[in-house]
């Protein structure tokens, strides 16, 4: 009996100890574990500081490694908390490996050399700049599919897009991107991967009275255009902004790269850069592929009478004077629309996203200097009193904005049309639509009809 006593005490003992070693092992375990989970944590950290990193492919690695010690400890782990704090920690892991991924996906489209689009959106295409970019692009790639969108607003035809109308690939939509239904609705049943935004209010003058007009249209017209980007993960988003958004430069030599200050001063300006900061935020927080361009004045055909050049030319066929604002010192820098039309063909398929490129010429001129060019068109340079006549000047009028445009030149691009050639045409395709215009001047004031003390300056 004693000796079955001491034989269970012995097997007793065997047995505390057993457990004892497998209290042990189970310690070994989670403190294995513990570190486990450390490192864990630690690889997470260090994945969560990784965005755009050129080792991510090192790091995915490393974590499917650890994925798997994970499912292995898993199956040993008796104890439920460890688990539980596992299951979290793979989780967030999983989660993490969605967001590497992610910005795996970023760093191929931007790697990429050439993009190709499938389906895009153009905004704004009924207007001057657009109507150009819509039918070049249609005719030129017949396998691009092209969504044009606008609301057709005063200075709009929709006939600017008759030669687009006459292809398969092309479909026009009458509507107002302050509909966010009807920009989510187009972009979800056409399968759009591309949004070409160039619709905004664009004229300076009109945005000294009418500023609530271009704030609401020009940045939150943008906003419901990026929120749509961002939720249907659009491949490109290219954003058409305006040289005016440096303000003035003022001194001779003084050139605006595409890292200059924003310093607009006017309401149509500020509300393009708005617009800008709300896209160079998306890219930021959200990653959508976005190319912002700034653009110098542009003319050419297809441009509604309120610009300068497009004004002066109804107003010199019309045998009536052309109005200077100020003294007619101010400078600005032209570039024919079909060479904007080619930096948005390269920019769309080379643009580097995330990036900024400036557009312009190297054709500085004052107004009342470009006026006089314009008077010798028409065979008027000698009767410069008759038909130049200077009138009040804007609230604020910039003296010049003249920028660097290497970094788009380096893509492949230069401006072919010299300001001779480009006006000539432009000249030409006035005379031939001179019914469109008849009755423009009448226009802006029945626009904005309680308007008509602070448009004053605006008088022909
Ligand atoms: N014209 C220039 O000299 C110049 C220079 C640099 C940059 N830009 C920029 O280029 C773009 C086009 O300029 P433009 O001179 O061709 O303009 P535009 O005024 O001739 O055309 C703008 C078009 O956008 C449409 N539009 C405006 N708001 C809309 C909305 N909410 N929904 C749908 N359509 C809308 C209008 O109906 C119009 O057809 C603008 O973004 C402008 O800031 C113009």
């Amino acid at each position: 009996m004693s000796q079955i006593n001491q034989n269970l005490n012995i097997n007793q003992n065997q047995n505390i100890n057993q457990n004892q070693n497998q209290n042990i092992n189970q310690n070994e375990n989670q403190n294995q574990n513990q570190n486990l989970n450390q490192n864990q944590n630690q690889n997470l950290n260090q994945n969560q500081n990784q965005n755009q990193n050129q080792n991510l492919n090192q790091n995915i690695n490393q974590n499917e490694n650890q994925n798997q010690i994970e499912n292995q400890n898993q199956i040993e782990n008796q104890n439920q908390n460890q688990n539980e704090n596992e299951n979290e920690n793979q989780n967030l892991n999983q989660i993490q490996n969605e967001n590497l991924n992610q910005n795996q996906n970023i760093n191929q489209i931007e790697n990429q050399e050439i993009y190709i689009p499938q389906n895009i959106l153009i905004t704004g295409s009924a207007g001057f700049i657009a109507s150009h970019v819509t039918v070049y692009l249609t005719e030129k790639y017949p396998n691009y599919k092209i969504f044009a969108i606008d609301k057709i607003d005063y200075c709009s035809n929709e006939d600017y897009l008759e030669e687009a109308k006459k292809k398969k690939n092309f479909k026009f939509i009458k509507g107002n991107i302050l509909s966010s239904d009807l920009v989510n609705f187009i972009i979800e049943s056409e399968k759009i991967d591309t949004i070409i935004h160039i619709a905004a209010n664009s004229d300076v003058d009109s945005s000294f009275f009418n500023s609530l007009d271009f704030t609401t249209n020009n940045i939150i017209g943008t906003h419901i255009l990026l929120e749509a980007a961002k939720n249907y993960k659009i491949k490109r988003f290219i954003h058409v902004s305006t040289d005016e958004v440096y303000g003035d430069s003022l001194s001779e030599n003084q050139k605006f790269t595409e890292n200059s200050k924003l310093e607009p001063t006017n309401p149509y300006s500020a509300s393009k850069a708005g617009a800008e900061l709300l896209v160079q935020t998306y890219y930021k927080c959200f990653h959508v592929p976005i190319i912002i361009t700034r653009g110098n004045n542009t003319y050419g055909p297809n441009q509604y009478p309120e610009k300068i050049i497009p004004k002066f030319i109804c107003l010199l066929d019309q045998n009536k004077s052309c109005p200077i604002q100020g003294n007619g010192s101010n400078l600005r820098n032209y570039i024919y629309v079909d060479d904007v039309v080619q930096a948005f063909d390269i920019l769309l398929h080379k643009g580097k996203i995330g990036e900024i490129y400036n557009i312009g010429s190297d054709f500085e001129i004052s107004n009342l200097n470009l006026t006089k060019i314009l008077l010798k068109k028409f065979h008027l340079e000698n009767q410069e009193d008759k038909y130049i006549r200077f009138v009040k000047d804007r609230p604020y009028n910039d003296i010049k904005y003249t920028m660097d445009t290497s970094k788009l030149q380096k893509l492949g691009w230069k401006p072919k049309i010299e300001f001779e050639e480009g006006i000539d045409r432009t000249i030409q395709w006035y005379k031939n639509h001179m019914q469109n215009w008849k009755f423009w001047e009448n226009d802006l004031p029945k626009r904005y009809p309680k308007k008509q003390k602070e448009m004053n300056f605006l008088k022909i």
